[in-house]
């Protein structure tokens, strides 16, 4: 594949960002580089980009694809964003502005590496570590828990009816769970597609997905390192598309308003036009939030 994923609410981003040519910006989430790109675009040779991405095939995707455009003034950084203050350390500069772009590139959904975030993709392995330096896979979470412990995990941060019974059939199976199909053939038995509107796998994947790669407690961190770390007057924009990352996302940028550190762009979120959920389905979850540091 080498085309670029569209980027998810660009536009609006682009203007939340109120781009200053000769200013310091991170994006967290590097990805396909797309929403990167187009900050890159409008800085002058004075302006600083520092692209983040903890998934070594985002940064060597972007290093190769972009190569003819990246200059002194883009830097892209492996890292974990819960990191942000020690990769901009070496700046000596407050950045004018962070983005956020949260959980996965469509990249990794369809060119995964044999990883296995798609519930789609049955022949891959159950892996999905963003970060092939993280310790635990999805598979090694099958195995290790208890069904009482997967029930909680499907439950908290799935938000699935159905935990129970998809942890007690996991458990009570003869068969090693290896594979994508492995695991989503046990939950059809449980989740009849009839039952769901959706894929009757996508909130175990979910689940699964946040706890291997820690992603609450890395927003959670990623945020207040963010926040502390921006200029005055600096904005804070994350993108969220689940109920869990938004919840966190809002509740740390009220507490933010609430105590005067900081105020609201809009009132609530924007979310992505029709049209943009017309070319792009899997922006229709998406909420953009934007905090500005007083
Ligand atoms: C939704 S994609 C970003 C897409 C990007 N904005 C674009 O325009 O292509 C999210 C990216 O963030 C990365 N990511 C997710 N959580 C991260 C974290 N805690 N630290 C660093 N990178 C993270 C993922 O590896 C993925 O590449």
């Amino acid at each position: 594949m080498d085309k670029i994923h569209i980027p998810v609410l660009l536009n609006e981003v682009i203007d939340s960002l109120n781009i200053n040519p000769d200013g310091f910006y991170v994006d967290c989430t590097l990805g396909d580089g797309g929403h990167s790109f187009e900050i890159y675009k409008k800085l002058s040779p004075d302006g600083l980009l520092v692209s983040i991405d903890q998934d070594d095939y985002a940064i060597s995707f972007v290093k190769d694809f972009y190569k003819e455009d990246i200059k002194h003034n883009w830097i892209i950084e492996k890292s974990n964003f819960s990191y942000i203050d020690k990769v901009i350390q070496k700046y000596d500069t407050k950045p004018d502005g962070i983005l956020m772009d949260l959980g996965l590139s469509s990249r990794q959904l369809e060119e995964s590496h044999n990883r296995g975030f798609s519930y789609l993709e049955e022949e891959e392995t159950l892996d999905m570590r963003m970060n092939k330096d993280l310790g635990v896979t999805a598979r090694d979470l099958i195995h290790a828990l208890s069904e009482k412990e997967l029930t909680r995990l499907f439950k908290e941060y799935g938000e699935e009816n159905l935990a129970h019974r998809i942890a007690k059939e996991i458990k009570k199976s003869n068969t090693t769970i290896n594979t994508v199909g492995d695991l989503t053939r046990l939950i059809y038995k449980v989740v009849p597609a009839a039952h769901s509107k959706k894929n009757p796998s996508r909130r175990v994947f979910q689940a699964l997905r946040i706890v291997v790669n820690d992603e609450l407690d890395n927003l959670e961190i990623g945020l207040d390192k963010s926040f502390e770390v921006l200029s005055e007057k600096g904005r804070l924009c994350v993108i969220s598309f689940h109920s869990l990352e938004d919840r966190i996302v809002k509740n740390f940028f009220s507490n933010k308003a609430g105590s005067g550190e900081g105020y609201l762009l809009f009132k609530s979120h924007i979310a992505p036009t029709d049209d943009e959920i017309m070319q792009n389905p899997r922006s229709a979850s998406a909420k953009l939030r934007v905090l500005i540091k007083e």
